[in-house]
């Protein structure tokens, strides 16, 4: 079963190679903040566009429900896109995540509604509401997220900073130069 784990000792947490930029809690500026970070991504990993859509989201999560839109608090981001995966680490001046477990039996009941077809029950489990959700608030980005960084999700001991991690197929510079261009719909080099 994923989930999201606490883990302050996580590998996910090491800042060794990584770029660093930190933003004013700006929730206008979250897209322009994105493409910042993901223009430095080797083109084959931003997936149509996912890449940029999964880090927005927790840039717009430390803005908002960190930072709480304060623009004098700032969002510190450590980041790391190459051919093998991409890495980002988001820490905010906030209280923090303080309702993990509670996120976590919520999409373990929703994944078990979603397996066994109970399509009645899984209504309840659409959007995950907090006492400090707001009107606008989706409720539904860190489910995606989840599956979507399949290297983790961890946060602090505080949790106010997240740590992800995403793999790609293409593993190493020979895999690479192998590469055919004219094979672009495959991950693998044509035999
Ligand atoms: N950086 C953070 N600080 C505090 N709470 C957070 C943070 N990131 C996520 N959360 C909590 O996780 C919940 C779910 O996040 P998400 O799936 O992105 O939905 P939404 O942001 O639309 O509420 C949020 O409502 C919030 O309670
Ligand atoms: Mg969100």
């Amino acid at each position: 079963m994923m989930e999201i784990i606490i883990d302050e000792s996580s590998p996910l947490f090491s800042k060794e190679d990584m770029q660093y930029k930190e933003f004013s809690s700006d929730f206008t500026k979250i897209r322009y903040y994105t493409l910042v970070l993901v223009s430095s991504a080797p083109s084959r990993i931003k997936e149509s566009n996912l890449l940029e859509q999964q880090v927005s989201e927790l840039i717009k999560n430390g803005i908002s429900h960190g930072n709480k839109n304060d623009p004098r608090k700032i969002l510190k981001i450590w980041y790391s896109f190459t051919n093998k995966n991409a890495r980002l680490i988001v820490e905010d001046e906030g209280e923090g995540f303080k309702e993990i477990k509670a996120w976590n039996d919520f999409n373990r009941k929703r994944v078990e509604c979603i397996r066994s077809g109970n399509i009645n029950e899984l209504a309840n489990f659409i959007s995950f509401r907090s006492q400090n959700s707001k009107e606008k608030d989706g409720g539904n980005a860190l489910f995606a997220a989840l599956e979507y960084w399949d290297g983790g999700i961890v946060f602090n001991k505080t949790c106010n900073t997240v740590a992800v991690k995403k793999t790609f197929a293409v593993t190493n510079d020979e895999n690479l130069s192998e590469f055919k261009p004219w094979d672009i719909n495959s991950d693998h080099p044509a035999k």
